[in-house]
């Protein structure tokens, strides 16, 4: 057996080969979860009730008047449920309240025989409200205290030390926006169920194992009694690792009681108002830096808007709290984390899960002292970096620090930085009315789940007689290209061409007990898991082997679809002949792999231990160009270098790499959601339910030059076939966008002071920060009076 990170010279690992399912995707040959569902007869289809309300008591529910509705052939009220009326993990929230927690929430379900008559029924349902006071802003809930689940502290050094005599010290306050998931495909689930009370789901689940889990608990049922299958997702960011489990619960439900296959769809704006978003986030900080602007102290508070219960909202701030440092080393650090409860959807995963929002508070700080230092922000940037042997304030060694100075080093170099940063300048100052900004930003992120649990996969890999082989492991595909890696792994640890694997849905019933496919690592995990399997083949078959070609079984070889003894391809056999001798002699042709991330610990309430199996790094450069006059910006080139270890399949990454530049550069300059904070009879309503307000980036905002590459020789050891996840880690790349603005906001105003601005940075907020610097400006003017209004 081969260690894990060691590739074979002619494996299908490293070559570019499409998307397993690209060519299905782009011609709509693709199924998602609810094309499946028109294949069945007798299917009935779920529509919910929403409460109008922020907050408010049921009162009264009569369901009457749905049922007299043609085609309605029940309602699911919480009298239905046999089993636990909740839909997630931590036992506040239930599945069909009584008490109304955002304006959006579904009271109630109806069942009809077409989506129209389930829509009409549900608008016959009878409910009465008792309305309560709701709290929407965060500032009202910190206000009011109201906070949910654990407060956690990270500590490191004497923070007191770090200020005490310091030559710098500042501190502000910064808030930041959500981000509405907005996958392609909304949430979906399909049930029905067998002849022994059986129950099969498809649902469109990051994490099937506990869509399984919370089903059976709605259900009374055990978890052997509930199958889970995920074909594929058009999308899920994160938003469908905890959402998809009420609805799945939801048409499981309606199918035990009907007897009929249930379908179950959220159209968009049933998506946007039922389903959590990223979390928007609140800081304020103090930071000291020494003479030469190096980092001494960092203190901040944290506070996260979690919505109306807790979801994923503990270890979302557990992240951001281990993301704060980002790349660079403050010996002195406190910060503090608490989630805010408000009448708003339960705020859940979202690609970087924290990591984000911990990172966003301190290039913030960045960009904003670096005027104050005097200093560049590339350079304050640069000159903050972990050095080797330095470790995170929780504990954690930064192993590879050098590979972020390395890759920011070349990175400057391909990205022309030094010279465009003059050419920049010297574009401004012709250009009164017109500036342009250039910033560079890195990423350090942690891979791993903070939970160590987590941390393990299985499979389950089946060669068949003919040599076929068939794959199937723990995770799930939502776009972004983990089936296509796990048969490229498969392929090359099997030593067969990839075309000779085919990889089967992803179901409870055939891998159980997985983990979400989340925090990155599902290639890292389940292909651990695959490659395991697949070894304990190759073992059974290499002894086969050996006899036919007089070697020790040691030496036998597997490349291409051919065995040979090592060193003598010429002399080779068949693969699929050798699985038929195999068969014939009584061999087992297929195993169940798993693998468990070895060395991680994390100890949760004193927020220490190496939570992480190794750090991705990346870097950006990012230059926008901004009108004076209406704040409107274009991106006009963007650079990043990506460290993806020796990447399993380059296309797939790159493709990564530039989605998730592109949704964290939307996070933070276009996508803005608004509610309801007013006191009239919308109050907490999300005014941006629709892609017509809700401002996506599209083809019109991509940079006009997009130069992304994968760091080279980059071997992660420990890690199957010496790669490194890619999922998440490039979303935080587009900080560089929001930094560009600034940069490019304050060159409209004199240098040397701090330019705030405001997240998102949409044309509005650009506007206003350059206003902003523009007064400045005019105030520095001798003899210049500025009104204390303007
Ligand atoms: N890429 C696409 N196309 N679609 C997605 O839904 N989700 C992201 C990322 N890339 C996502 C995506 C998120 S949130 C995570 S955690 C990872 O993919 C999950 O997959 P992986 O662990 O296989 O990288
Ligand atoms: Mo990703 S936010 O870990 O699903």
């Amino acid at each position: 057996m081969t260690s894990l990170h060691e590739r074979p010279h002619n494996g299908a690992v490293g070559d570019a080969v499409p998307h397993e399912s690209a060519s299905a995707h782009v011609t709509g040959h693709a199924l998602y979860t609810d094309d499946l569902g028109v294949r069945l007869s007798n299917l009935l289809h779920a529509w919910p009730v929403q409460a109008p309300h922020a907050h408010a008591r049921v009162t009264r529910m009569d369901v009457s008047q749905a049922l007299n509705v043609g085609g309605v052939v029940r309602v699911l009220t919480a009298a239905d449920v046999p089993g636990a009326n909740d839909a997630g993990v931590k036992g506040d929230e239930a599945l069909f309240p009584t008490e109304v927690m955002f304006h959006g929430h579904a009271v109630a379900w109806v069942l009809g025989d077409s989506i129209d008559a389930a829509r009409l029924g549900a608008l016959a349902v009878e409910v009465e409200y008792e309305p309560l006071p709701s709290l929407i802003s965060i500032h009202d809930a910190i206000a009011a205290e109201s906070f949910q689940g654990a407060q956690s502290t990270l500590r490191r050094g004497d923070i007191a030390l770090g200020f005490e005599g310091a030559a710098h010290t500042f501190e502000g306050e910064f808030e930041f926006g959500g981000q509405e998931h907005f996958y392609l495909e909304t949430n979906a689930a399909l049930a029905y169920v067998d002849e022994a009370g059986q129950i099969f789901i498809q649902s469109s689940t990051q994490h099937p194992s506990e869509t399984q889990e919370i089903t059976a608990h709605v259900l009374g049922l055990e978890a052997s009694q509930v199958t889970v299958q995920c074909l594929r997702m058009g999308g899920g960011f994160g938003g469908k690792e905890m959402q998809p489990h009420g609805f799945a619960a939801i048409a499981a439900l309606g199918s035990v009681l009907t007897g009929r296959p249930v379908r179950l769809r959220l159209n968009r704006t049933q998506d946007m108002t039922m389903t959590g978003k990223r979390h928007p986030f609140h800081a304020r900080w103090k930071v000291a830096f020494d003479e030469g602007g190096k980092l001494r102290a960092l203190s901040a508070t944290l506070t996260s808007d979690g919505g109306w219960s807790l979801d994923l909202s503990e270890p979302v701030m557990a992240r951001a709290l281990c993301h704060i440092d980002n790349a660079y080393y403050v010996p002195h650090v406190e910060v503090h984390g608490r989630i805010a409860r408000t009448n708003k959807t339960s705020q859940t995963a979202f690609r970087g899960f924290g990591g984000p929002q911990g990172m966003l508070v301190i290039e913030d700080i960045l960009g904003r002292c670096a005027p104050l230092l005097g200093l560049e922000a590339h350079e304050l940037r640069r000159l903050n970096f972990y050095q080797p042997g330095e470790a995170t304030p929780y504990g954690q060694p930064v192993r590879h620090a050098e590979r972020l100075e390395d890759l920011w080093a070349q990175l400057m170099v391909s990205g022309n930085f030094e010279a465009r940063h003059q050419a920049v300048r010297a574009f401004n100052d012709a250009h009164p009315h017109t500036k342009r900004g250039l910033a560079i930003t890195p990423v350090k992120f942690g891979i791993s789940f903070n939970f160590t649990a987590y941390n393990q996969a299985g499979a389950l890999v089946h060669v068949y007689k003919d040599g076929s082989v068939l794959i199937n492991h723990g995770g799930t595909e939502m776009g972004q290209g983990l089936h296509t890696k796990m048969i490229q792994v498969a392929a090359t640890a099997l030593g067969v061409p990839v075309n000779w694997v085919r990889l089967a849905p992803t179901r409870t019933d055939k891998v159980p007990n997985t983990s979400a496919t989340a925090a990155s690592s599902g290639a890292d995990l389940n292909g651990g898991a695959i490659k395991n399997a697949c070894e304990q083949i190759k073992e059974r078959l290499s002894d086969v082997a050996a006899g036919a070609l007089g070697v020790h079984p040691n030496d036998v070889r597997f490349e291409g679809g051919l065995v040979f003894p090592l060193g003598h391809p010429d002399k080779g056999i068949d693969f699929k002949m050798l699985v038929k001798d195999a068969y014939h002699l009584r061999t087992q042709l297929w195993a169940a792999g798993f693998y468990r991330t070895p060395g991680l610990h994390w100890d949760r309430v004193a927020m220490h231990g190496e939570p992480f199996k190794y750090f991705s790094y990346g870097a950006a450069i990012t230059e926008v160009e901004v009108d004076g006059f209406s704040g409107l910006y274009r991106t006009r080139r963007v650079d990043i270098l990506q460290d993806v270890g020796d990447s399993l399949s380059p296309l797939i990454d790159i493709g990564q790499v530039e989605g998730g530049y592109v949704q964290g550069a939307g996070w933070l300059t276009l996508e803005e959601l608004r509610w309801d904070e007013s006191d009239g009879p919308n109050r907490g309503r999300l005014s941006t339910q629709a892609a017509s307000t809700y401002k996506l980036p599209s083809f019109s905002e991509m940079p006009e030059v997009f130069n992304v590459a994968l760091m080279e020789r980059a071997t992660e050891d420990g890690v199957v076939y010496g790669s490194k996840a890619v999922g998440e880690p490039p979303l935080m790349l587009g900080i560089s966008a929001r930094e560009a603005l600034r940069q490019a906001a304050a060159a409209f105003g004199p240098v040397g002071r701090e330019q705030f601005l405001g997240s998102p940075a949409t044309p509005e907020t650009v506007f206003w920060a350059l206003e902003e610097a523009r007064q400045a400006a005019a105030a520095a003017q001798p003899g210049n009076v500025v009104a204390a209004d303007d």
